[in-house]
């Protein structure tokens, strides 16, 4: 049976053509609006969140499917994750049952579920996540997991594509990932998976990071890696500003945010080095911390552009697991 789950780029079969379906639906968000009637998309959020949970729900709506949404932590029992356990302590649901209950009124199940943070390996091993692919019995689609957020990279490529065309750019086109200022840890999810889809496009891509802010290898092997932003930044074409703490294990700073940073933040200094770049993020994002006014409220600022493509991507994805499976 083929993989109907959603959780990264690997599960992309031809990235071209579900670009092309995407801007189909751009163009069409209706065309296929009876497509999903009768069926069921449930929305299970660990974590906060304003566009995939919206974003998410128009997707479902656009193709007639019904959606049931439910902050797990605030309203439902709490989960336990580990096989094995007496449940004897604080949780009083195991993920088994709840898995196979959601599984039971729903069609398709996304899950947001973040990193810890606190153990690298639970979170590079997906815990939470591939616990729910085990012991639901219907599709998971990933609403950003501990080490992947690939709705918003497979948007961010369609956002890429759509400025390259409309600026008519006739050169190879270069993506600077931007590691940026941020006062709370934040995970490594978007920028990794941003790496992982860039990479499978004819884009040139850099990372600019400040020195113990490399990602995990595994995604940026073959990648150019730049500890000099201003360096980073000349010629580009787009400019996708992000923070993320660290991702090393030396003396247990994995997961930490740096000290003395804030001069990495995205101002209009910086963006003039580029070549009339665009600026993105895939949002919320602090301003005047993470980029100045001036550049997201400028006309170079696709942000909302990001944020309008959120619906095409789930909207692909979600029909092509309705394609397969029904
Ligand atoms: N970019 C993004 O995933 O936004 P939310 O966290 O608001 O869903």
């Amino acid at each position: 049976m083929k993989n109907l789950n959603f959780t990264s780029f690997a599960d992309v079969p031809d990235l071209q053509e579900w670009i092309k379906i995407a801007q189909n639906f751009k163009e069409n968000p209706l065309s296929h609006e009876s497509f999903g009637k009768g069926k069921t998309l449930g929305l299970l959020f660990f974590n906060p969140s304003l566009r995939t949970r919206l974003s998410t729900q128009k997707a479902a709506m656009n193709l007639g499917m019904n959606v049931m949404i439910m902050n797990v932590q605030q309203d439902g029992w709490t989960i336990e994750m580990e096989d094995g356990t007496v449940m004897n302590q604080n949780s009083q649901e195991h993920i088994k049952e709840a898995a196979g209950v959601i599984s039971q009124y729903c069609d398709i199940i996304g899950v947001r579920t973040f990193a810890s943070l606190a153990d690298k390996k639970a979170d590079y091993e997906e815990k939470v996540l591939q616990k729910f692919i085990k012991y639901a019995l219907v599709p998971v689609i990933s609403l950003e997991s501990a080490t992947a957020h690939p709705l918003q990279s497979f948007a961010d490529i369609l956002t890429i594509e759509e400025f390259k065309a409309k600026t008519n750019l006739t050169k190879k086109s270069k993506v600077v990932l931007s590691w940026s200022p941020h006062p709370k840890a934040l995970p490594q999810a978007v920028p990794n998976s941003f790496v992982n889809w860039v990479k499978n496009t004819d884009s040139e891509l850099v990372i600019a990071c400040p020195k113990g802010f490399e990602l995990n290898p595994e995604y940026t092997k073959g990648v150019s890696i730049v500890h000099n932003q201003e360096e980073a930044f000349k010629d580009a074409d787009f400019i996708y500003a992000k923070n993320w703490s660290s991702f090393s294990d030396e003396n247990e700073i994995y997961g930490k945010i740096g000290q003395n940073l804030e001069h990495w933040i995205v101002d209009e200094a910086k963006m003039k080095l580029t070549n009339n770049a665009k600026f993105m993020h895939c949002l919320p994002v602090r301003r005047n911390v993470v980029v100045a006014d001036e550049v997201i409220d400028s006309q170079n600022s696709v942000v909302l552009e990001q944020a309008h493509n959120r619906v095409y991507s789930a909207q692909t994805v979600l029909f092509n697991i309705l394609e397969q499976k029904f």
